[in-house]
């Protein structure tokens, strides 16, 4: 069962301390995958990159919340990304970029709570298939 209130004070946190973390969130990707920035060489404007952050942070709030449409969400980009390129079982790197680039933002604040929280996001993420 995940804690909502740890997830949303840590989205909380970041908008207050960093505003947009897109940059932050591609900056971690990339240097995990480095191969995945290729993929984004027709997003000259940057609209695709935001919109998946955009989506990324609504699935997570609507995960930890009513948990409406997050599920059905995550399994059919899962899907519809291994036709642009990202495997099935690599599409989790977005979300573990997101948690990594959020605990380099919060540095000292980043807590144990924090820490076990969204590592169980992550695994649950990774299990909806
Ligand atoms: C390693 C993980 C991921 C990579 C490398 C990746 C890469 C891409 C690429 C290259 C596109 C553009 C495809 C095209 O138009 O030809 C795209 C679109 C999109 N991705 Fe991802 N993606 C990843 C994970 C995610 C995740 C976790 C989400 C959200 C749950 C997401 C949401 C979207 C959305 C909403 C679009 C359409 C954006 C638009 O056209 O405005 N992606 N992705």
């Amino acid at each position: 069962m995940t804690d909502a209130a740890v997830i949303v004070a840590t989205l909380e946190v970041v908008a207050e301390r960093r505003g947009d973390p897109g940059p932050d969130i591609y900056v971690r990707l990339f240097a995990a995958h480095p191969a995945f920035e290729r993929l984004f060489v027709m997003d000259s404007n940057g609209d695709v990159r935001a919109s998946m952050v955009q989506q990324g942070f609504e699935v997570i709030l609507d995960y930890v919340g009513e948990r409406l449409v997050a599920p059905q969400i995550i399994s059919a980009e899962r899907q519809r990304h291994d036709g642009y390129g990202v495997p099935e079982d690599l599409f989790d790197a977005f979300f573990v970029a997101m948690r990594d680039a959020f605990r380099d933002i919060l540095g000292a604040d980043w807590s144990p709570a924090m820490e076990r929280e969204w590592a169980g996001l992550l695994a649950a993420f990774a299990a909806i298939r």
